[in-house]
């Protein structure tokens, strides 16, 4: 299980310290959250804040894009050398040029969707990305309560045999990941769990 705290939910007066304390949790990823305020009503932090808060740590870079231009966006991200960057499928008619883009520039791409969008979306598409992220709230905003149907998605993914992980997030908390746990999840995105509080401890109890 791979715990992905969410950077939208870090105290930024508090950044050096809740970075030092991601470094010696047993959190090996961080998800950094873009929204471009079309997309999603909420407007983030570009690749600039990413460079700055990722140089001198090992986490694993795992970037969201909520954004109507993944494409425009993802070439804004280079530089930053993402390691996972995953676009929303309503937000892209042709997901696979982006598969082409992120495989040409040594990214694994991922796919995201929305708690209205179905799953079955992604049955033919699904197996070209290294990631498939199932939001379990509304995206653009931290802090929102966990839909519990979003677990029947995860249970339809497993269903088949696959090679990508399976990622949740929105609402992740110790009762909500013991329930994604159940279906089978890879990934758990948590924000603001994770950042209120002691976070090595936070993090531990997710585990
Ligand atoms: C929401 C973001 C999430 C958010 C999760 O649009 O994609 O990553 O930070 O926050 P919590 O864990 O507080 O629901
Ligand atoms: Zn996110």
């Amino acid at each position: 299980m791979i715990i992905s705290p969410s950077f939208l939910a870090a105290d930024l007066l508090n950044l050096k310290e809740q970075l030092k304390d991601l470094d010696e949790s047993a959190a090996q990823w961080l998800h950094f959250d873009v929204m471009d305020g079309h997309f999603v009503p909420n407007i983030s932090f570009g690749p600039n804040i990413l460079e700055g808060i990722a140089s001198g740590h090992n986490l694993v870079k795992d970037v969201h894009l909520m954004v109507e231009d993944p494409l425009k966006f993802a070439n804004y991200f280079l530089p930053t050398k993402p390691d996972y960057l995953t676009i929303h499928y309503e937000a892209i008619d042709n997901s696979l040029e982006f598969v082409d883009f992120c495989i040409k520039n040594n990214i694994k791409p991922g796919i995201s969707i929305k708690p209205n969008t179905p799953v079955e979306v992604l049955e033919e598409i699904a197996d070209y990305f290294s990631l498939v992220l199932i939001m379990s709230v509304e995206p653009g905003f931290g802090n929102q309560k966990f839909i519990p149907k979003m677990l029947e998605k995860i249970t339809y993914l497993n269903l088949k045999k696959h090679n990508y992980l399976i990622s949740v997030d929105g609402g992740i908390n110790v009762e909500t990941a013991k329930l994604c746990k159940e279906v089978g999840v890879d990934v758990l995105v948590s924000g603001s769990y994770v950042f209120k509080g002691n976070i090595k401890e936070n993090i531990e109890s997710l585990l």
